[in-house]
């Protein structure tokens, strides 16, 4: 198994590498669907690139699980049969738990602090260490601020939380928050709109484009404005692939993609205040100012929990809060 792995990536950098001066063609790979905030970085990236190449560059989206969950797809990004992905940092966690820094809860209190940190030197950090795990990490795009939301009843303290059953992403970080917020939580693969319209789980959390573009509004009642995580992407290429771009290759797709996590972190914050209310028109009942000293209080003890144990983790955790 392990010599098949080896010689398919072997393969996979080698075609890249005899075609990465001429024509070439990126595979990337997001799991949501057209319209979903992963996606409309990928097409903008790839409108500049293509652009910017004159057409040397071509980029094939694979959208939908085409090939795979988040989980999935990072799994082919080490492995450099797919080059490049827009992912969540919920399940990039398993991979490299430096990404636990950047989805602490409440650590930025809003889109600017966000942006100053992330495209800043600490964010550059985080990116760097990425490294270790085989990704190049370019930059970061935005999925959001994750908002609350369920089926059974409105949510304004942590009490309210007690025993709900929260779907939340494959990540380690994820399911504490909401173990220690007194949820349920249960780890679930996207998508998630059957086992929420069948009940087998009570609610979700996620940005608000989410409730738009999966219509969430039709099987979920409640959405408490928690905020508490705010959600980047990780716009991330293969590192085996990475090495066998001429730097001038290198420096293209990286402005490339910068440009379209700007255009896309605007366009998303744009959009939201129509999304709030359209959420409302479809009659969703939307708590607008829960009680979050409370609920950071309750999640204050995860900086000390093993999750952050690892020193490298640790010393970087440390830094984003100072
Ligand atoms: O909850 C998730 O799994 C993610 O936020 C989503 C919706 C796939 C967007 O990346």
């Amino acid at each position: 198994m392990k010599r098949v792995f080896i010689l398919s990536a072997f393969i996979a950098v080698f075609c890249f590498a005899t075609t990465a001066t001429a024509a070439m063609k990126i595979k990337l790979g997001v799991v949501t669907k057209p319209g979903s905030a992963q996606n409309i970085v990928a097409e903008k990236f790839k409108e500049l690139i293509e652009q910017r190449s004159k057409g040397d560059i071509t980029v094939k989206i694979y959208h939908s699980k085409a090939i795979g969950n988040e989980t999935e797809i990072l799994q082919q990004i080490q492995m450099g049969t797919v080059q490049m992905g827009v992912i969540t940092g919920g399940p990039f966690d398993t991979f490299d738990p430096v990404v636990r820094v950047i989805n602490y809860p409440f650590l930025f209190s809003g889109h600017e602090q966000a942006d100053k940190v992330l495209d800043g030197p600490l964010g550059q950090e985080i990116l760097k260490s990425l490294e270790s795990s085989g990704f190049k990490g370019l930059c970061f795009s935005e999925n959001g601020f994750r908002n609350l939301t369920n089926n059974k009843k409105a949510v304004k303290t942590p009490e309210d939380i007690s025993g709900l059953k929260i779907r939340v992403m494959s990540s380690a970080l994820h399911k504490t928050i909401w173990q220690t917020l007194g949820a349920n939580p249960t780890p679930m693969p996207w998508p998630i709109y059957t086992e929420l319209e069948q009940g087998v789980i009570d609610g979700q959390e996620n940005p608000l484009w989410v409730m738009e573009v999966y219509k969430f509004y039709e099987i979920q009642k409640y959405m408490t404005m928690t905020r508490h995580v705010y959600s980047p992407h990780i716009d991330v290429a293969s590192l085996m692939w990475w090495n066998t771009l001429r730097p001038d290759t290198q420096k293209m797709v990286q402005t490339a993609m910068y440009d379209a996590a700007v255009f896309q972190r605007k366009d998303n914050r744009d959009r939201n205040a129509a999304r709030l209310k359209m959420l409302r028109e479809k009659g969703m009942a939307i708590e607008d100012a829960p009680d979050l000293n409370a609920f950071r209080a309750k999640v204050a003890p995860l900086r000390d929990m093993d999750l952050y144990k690892d020193a490298r983790v640790h010393a970087l955790l440390l830094k984003m809060l100072d």
